[in-house]
């Protein structure tokens, strides 16, 4: 007798609409492995800005080593600016984890579910953006001085390593040789002239490796421009911590919006779990209300089956979204319940 695999998950539901979305993913998540014949096991952590009130830590000293026993963690979303600062829920809870777990690829795609209408003409782009996730702009070296004078000055360094650059873009490349083989690489050389220019530099490097890919380098406001004007013309596009940031919100804008954005927080060596987790956030105005749109937290756990190597299931998770928006469930904000969007989901893979 065989014993099916099971992984081990990490779920963090965290604040706001967190919980109720990681719900669904999670139900969903185990609806595919049924099917696809192996066992997932949860172990739910309560860390969020409830219990930074009750704790004064958004998780506990030996979260992290908590955390690195899992295959991956499932993230819903961190933050509650009316009790927390967002800088100090984010940097005790989201943003150690990915940093401690190396997670430096930050993997985000950005195309239309059937039936869902996006601001753009456009409605045939298929967009993987490639984000660098540990370093860049958000390294968090820097300082203040002076505090409270009219002398003050505050200083965030940006810093880019060769190790941190050559990585994220071999990992883009990668994509897009199992893609359609081109990338953008995000750049800002013509006015930040250190370290864009490296990054340039890097970009030639690693595509000499990479024949078969074609790269263009593209500044990061006509990027923005072109994701715009003709996101069609885009494959897997590359970018800095910062730049990544900003242009993944503006990639989930035109798929329609944040309730269709996933995420993977990937660390590529394996030497840590990944954490996988919706865009976009806790969503405080409409918490508690059931009328989150669980469908970017559902996506995001079929890209934690795929990095376990569950590519079947992650695959079918993927179909029965479509099949789901494609019967208009899920597809404009409001209109249905997150439970009863989650079921048009597994409705699609019970009946397939
Ligand atoms: C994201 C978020 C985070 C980030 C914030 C909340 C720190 O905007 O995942 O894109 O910038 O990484
Ligand atoms: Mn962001």
């Amino acid at each position: 007798m065989s014993v099916a695999k099971t992984y081990d998950i990490a779920l963090v539901p965290g604040d706001g609409i967190g919980p109720d979305v990681t719900k669904a993913a999670w139900a969903v998540a185990e609806a595919a492995a049924a099917r696809d014949g192996f066992a997932l096991t949860a172990t739910t952590y309560p860390w969020s800005c409830n219990y930074y009130l009750e704790t004064g830590r958004m998780m506990p000293e030996d979260g992290i080593e908590t955390l690195r026993g899992h295959d991956a963690i499932l993230l819903g979303a961190v933050g509650w600016p009316a009790t927390v600062p967002d800088s100090v829920s984010l940097h005790g809870l989201l943003l150690p984890i990915r940093k401690a777990f190396d997670q430096y690829a930050n993997i985000r795609p950005h195309r239309l579910l059937p039936g869902v209408e996006g601001p753009l003409k456009s409605e045939t782009f298929d967009i993987l953006c490639i984000r660098e996730n540990t370093e860049g702009e958000y390294s968090g070296a820097g300082g203040r001085v002076h505090q409270g004078t009219a002398d003050e000055v505050a200083v965030e360094t940006a810093i880019f390593t060769r190790t941190g650059v050559e990585r994220i873009l071999r990992f883009a490349f990668e994509a897009a040789k199992g893609r359609r083989g081109r990338v953008a690489s995000v750049t800002k050389s013509n006015a930040q002239k250190h370290s864009m220019v490296f990054w340039d530099e890097i970009t030639r490097l690693v595509a000499a490796d990479y024949p078969d890919v074609e790269v263009t380098s593209y500044h990061i406001d006509a990027m923005a421009a072109r994701m715009v004007m003709a996101p069609e013309t885009l494959d897997v596009v590359v970018a800095s911590n910062l730049f990544g940031d900003i242009l993944t919100d503006l990639g989930a804008a035109i798929q329609g919006g944040l309730g269709f954005a996933a995420s993977a927080n990937v660390n590529p060596t394996r030497s840590a779990p990944s954490m996988f987790e919706p865009v976009h956030g806790s969503a405080p105005d409409i918490a508690g209300k059931g009328l989150a749109n669980p469908l970017a937290a559902i996506w995001s756990a079929a890209m934690m089956l795929d990095h376990l190597g569950e590519g079947q299931a992650s695959a079918r998770i993927l179909r029965a979204m479509e099949a789901a928006t494609a019967r208009g469930f899920g597809i404009r904000p409001g209109a249905q319940t997150t439970d009863a969007i989650t079921d048009a989901v597994l409705t699609a893979i019970n009946e397939e």
